[in-house]
């Protein structure tokens, strides 16, 4: 969703910022803008729409100067999209700039507060509210007269590494009045927030934030960032601190200084990017998700890297933080996800109760937190999320820990939220994913939780021969993709034939049932075409009555122990005149008139809906370009949704 970025050096802020922003693109947003302090006044420019078209453009014409600023992408939550509802927001001073991200539950009460104090607002942000409201709080800490007894002052961790001084004493009289102004303002909000914070009166300084919405400071020599997403600054530095929620720190060029609102000193550890600016580049490929596609041979291989065992048939992992007594002791597991995680979660829900044979239930994230359904003592929560910052996911998270259940992880974004907080997990090693649509991180965490499902098998009942024929199959996932891949052209015949039609069904059972829906969400995300999955079983229970000329069906037949039935279903729909897309395997004999078959190599049954994903990735995304749409960035949509 929204996006942050924030420069404090001495080359021009600008273009840095800009640059920062366009990496940001791929999260979604409506509009962006900047705020830059130039010789003692903040400069503003923001603009509805795309940047190139937007913001980009308003930058030619009307250039800023200086070589501190912030900038933001928006997507909007109080108020429509417009150039006025655009972040950066300024106070009733017009001295302090604000970007935020999240929401700020309790705006209201806040505004109407400010609003008899005499403020004046001119957007229906919560976001210039608290820009207001750390305006306020800013000329009392200023003036040092009218705040009264001061409030427990948070403790400081110096960051910077260099010895000595207090990051208290910058003021010279032992404070920053920003820094002390933003702690302040935060004390009274209830909400969520990354937040970015400069003054005209404070030349070299960011106060950033986070409080439920993620926020990284990015070192530099002689220049620092801050960022939301580490793709916005990975091309200036890879030295990174990722901050806690309650963190506040105060950036100059040369230090940061983090304190904590919640307890006595802020914990801060400085990490290494493992990614590269380039990796987040399109490259040859018209469009991220075309890249990411073809990117999954070898994002397969490095999810399975080093993870082998092969003396014990075995996966072993570096970060489960369980032994192996502990992992026998779990006595059931329930999966929380969203979205396309939560596709492949009831994949790993079969994995799990096949090769494991724990009980294991799949939840909608956000379900879990208010079903309050009873959890056995040994249940073990596994949440699955490419961004490791998805809130309903990260609530999810938190509401097990809070309820004493160990917590793992299966999350793509190193050093993420959830990779944080959560007790033990599996990093997917899939690198950037830009595209909204998620494709190469859907099919690592099915890798990753096949994986899982070994481990806790064998550790079980799964024999060495089953761990030995799961290790086998492995090895030959990669070349396998590349089979279907080198089938591009076939189905981008089908995508633009019958993908265009106004609704399309997805079918499979089993394993196949969770492709099914992935297919199908991939197909309504970027090409805003009607389509929904079904229990291939229950399409004479219901769906069966739409089948038309109209309506073509996209079938997923693995060939397994239910074939028969599977194709059975087929002939029910070719006698409806409804057109048949079959995704399969070699040897399966399809009625007679099917539209198209795809054939897939065959894997093992547990690895097989890796491969029977990537034709319906490939359909949906020829679907959306004969259409004309923006693939990568789809209408409505953001690639992490960071508010619940
Ligand atoms: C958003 C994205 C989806 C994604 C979901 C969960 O809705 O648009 O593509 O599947 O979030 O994201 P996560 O990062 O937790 O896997």
């Amino acid at each position: 969703m929204c996006g942050i970025i924030g420069f404090v050096g001495k080359k021009s802020a600008s273009p840095i910022l800009l640059e920062g922003l366009r990496r940001l693109e791929y999260r979604g947003y409506d509009s962006a803008g900047v705020a830059l302090l130039h010789e003692g006044s903040l400069l503003v420019r923001k603009k509805k729409g795309k940047i190139n078209d937007g913001l980009a453009r308003l930058l030619k014409s009307e250039p800023v100067k200086g070589s501190l600023g912030i900038g933001h992408t928006r997507w909007a939550t109080h108020g429509a999209p417009s150039d006025k509802n655009s972040h950066p927001h300024l106070d009733q001073s017009g001295k302090i700039s604000v970007v935020h991200n999240g929401v700020i539950e309790n705006y209201d009460s806040i505004k109407q507060k400010l609003l008899n104090n005499g403020h004046v607002f001119k957007s229906d942000t919560d976001t210039e509210i608290l820009a207001h409201l750390i305006g306020e709080y800013y000329e009392k800490r200023r003036t040092k007269n009218g705040w009264g007894e001061h409030p427990r002052e948070p403790k400081a961790s110096d960051g910077s590494g260099l010895s000595g001084a207090s990051p208290h004493q910058t003021n010279g009289n032992g404070e920053n009045p920003l820094t002390l102004a933003v702690c302040d303002a935060l004390r009274e909000v209830i909400g969520t927030y990354g937040l970015a914070v400069i003054c005209a009166e404070q030349p070299n300084t960011i106060v950033t934030a986070r409080r439920g919405s993620p926020l990284i400071i990015g070192i530099g020599n002689g220049e620092n960032f801050i960022a939301s997403d580490a793709n916005a600054i990975v091309a200036h530095t890879k030295k990174v601190v990722y901050l806690n929620d309650y963190d506040v720190a105060t950036i100059t060029p040369e230090r940061f200084d983090v304190l904590n609102l919640g307890t006595d000193t802020a914990n801060v550890q400085i990490s290494k990017l493992e990614f590269d600016a380039e990796d987040a580049q399109r490259g040859k490929h018209a469009h991220f998700m075309l890249k990411e596609i073809y990117e999954q041979p070898q994002t397969i291989a490095n999810a399975v890297r080093g993870r082998l065992d092969f003396e014990g048939a075995t996966a072993r992992f570096g970060g489960l933080n369980m032994s192996i007594a502990e992992l026998r002791g779990i006595e059931r597991i329930v999966i929380a996800a969203s979205g396309t995680s939560w596709h492949a979660a009831l994949v790993g829900e079969y994995l799990i109760e096949e090769l494991a044979q724990i009980p294991v239930e799949v939840e909608f994230a956000h379900e879990f937190c208010y079903r309050h359904a009873p959890l056995e003592r040994d249940t073990v929560l596994l949440v699955l999320s490419q961004s490791g910052e998805t809130a309903d996911t990260l609530a999810a998270l938190r509401e097990a820990k809070r309820r004493g259940h160990r917590t793992l992880a299966i999350v793509n974004v190193v050093g993420s939220t959830i990779a944080r907080e959560s007790d033990g997990g599996i990093y997917m090693h899939a690198g950037p994913e830009v595209a909204v649509a998620s494709t190469k991180a859907f099919t690592c965490t099915l890798l990753c939780t096949a994986l899982l499902a070994l481990n806790l098998g064998r550790v079980r009942d799964l024999s060495a021969a089953d761990g030995k024929r799961l290790i086998a199959a492995l090895g030959r996932i990669p070349d396998q993709i590349r089979q279907v891949l080198a089938e591009r052209e076939r189905i981008r015949q089908v995508a633009v034939k019958y993908m265009q039609r106004s609704s399309a069904f997805f079918i499979g059972r089993t394993h196949a049932y969770p492709v099914a829906l992935e297919g199908a969400q991939k197909l309504k995300e970027i090409s805003y075409r009607h389509a929904e999955a079904y229990q291939t079983s229950e399409l004479k229970h219901g769906p069966l009555a739409l089948i038309s000329p109209d309506v073509p069906t996209v079938a997923i037949v693995p060939n397994d122990e239910l074939l028969d039935r599977n194709i059975g279903a087929l002939h029910e729909i070719a006698a409806r005149s409804g057109p048949l897309y079959v995704v399969t395997h070699p040897g399966v004999q399809v009625p007679d008139g099917a539209a198209a078959v795809i054939v897939v190599p065959k894997n093992e049954p547990e690895l097989d809906p890796i491969l029977l994903t990537i034709p319906l990735q490939l359909l949906a995304y020829h679907a959306s370009v004969a259409l004309g749409h923006d693939v990568d960035k789809p209408r409505n949509l953001a690639k992490s949704v960071t508010v619940e």
